[in-house]
């Protein structure tokens, strides 16, 4: 009796995992240069990541929680002061009321937050079909997966959906999401953007270097975090000979007879 309730328990359980996982594929395994122990972040790929948000995705998905003076600190895309200064400028930004009382738009500054390409969510959705676009600042952490299922989404593509797929108006086959289904459009094709540094602009290029930068927001400190994982370890390690070889020395006060 108790067995077959021991059954059961279990099948229910392991059912509702596979449930859960959904339909969807499993994201594909990258190799990011701040994978593992001593894993950094790669400037130059943050740089080129920051240039596809800027151009591609920020028309559609905010970054509420990020200023531009961000850009130009340690562990991230590291970019001059001049050069965080020209972007924050280049966008316009509603300040005021001014004396008259008067909002009134000026160009950014480093300390201003990046700017929202909608002024609340049910202009988002509007917009976008009814789906909302979710804020970037710290997705990669609100998904299973992480960085592998964001770099994963944008290359899930298929123009050519399996035919026992029904796709609607407006809704895109992305064998990566749950349901297979994204009402958002492949944001980027090849040469979507012109990088400057040389490196050609594949769609993997891209996904990858944009994967990066949101992987930075979502955790800026990342590379401290794994600079003091570092440096734990060794002082463990060398406690742990001082606890040994004090040991020793107690020890060999005791005789031990055999
Ligand atoms: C034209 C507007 C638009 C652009 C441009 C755009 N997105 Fe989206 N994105 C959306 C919408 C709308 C959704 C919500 C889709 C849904 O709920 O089915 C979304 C959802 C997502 C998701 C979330 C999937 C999930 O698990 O919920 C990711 C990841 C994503 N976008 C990444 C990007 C990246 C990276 C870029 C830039 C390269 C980008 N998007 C550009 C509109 C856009």
């Amino acid at each position: 009796m108790r067995q077959t309730l021991l059954i059961v328990l279990l099948t229910i359980f392991f059912c509702t995992k596979v449930h859960a996982a959904g339909d969807a594929a499993k994201p594909i395994k990258v190799d990011w240069s701040f994978n593992g122990f001593f894993g950094k972040f790669d400037r130059a790929q943050l740089q080129r990541g920051f240039q596809v948000y800027k151009e591609v995705c920020a028309s559609c998905h905010s970054m509420k929680y990020l200023s531009y003076r961000n850009l130009g600190e340690k562990g991230g895309p590291e970019f001059s002061e001049k050069e965080v200064k020209a972007i924050a400028a280049s966008y316009q930004i509603k300040d005021g009321p001014n004396e008259q009382g008067e909002m009134f738009e000026r160009a950014g500054l480093p300390r201003d937050k990046f700017k929202s390409p909608y002024p609340n969510k049910k202009a988002a959705r509007a917009v976008n079909g009814g789906a909302y676009p979710p804020d970037m600042s710290v997705l990669v952490k609100a998904r299973a997966g992480g960085s592998n299922y964001i770099y994963s989404i944008l290359m899930g593509y298929d123009e050519n959906p399996p035919r026992e797929i029904k796709i609607e108006d407006g809704v895109y086959y992305n064998k990566f999401m749950a349901g297979k289904k994204i009402r958002m459009s492949k944001p980027l094709n090849e040469g979507s953007v012109e990088y400057t540094d040389g490196t050609k602009a594949t769609v993997s290029q891209m996904s990858k270097d944009v994967t990066a930068f949101l992987t930075w927001t979502a955790e800026p400190h990342l590379e401290k975090r794994k600079r003091i994982g570092f440096k734990t370890i060794i002082y463990l390690l060398i406690f742990s000979l001082l606890v040994f070889l004090s040991m020793k020395k107690i020890w060999s006060r005791v005789e031990t007879k055999m």
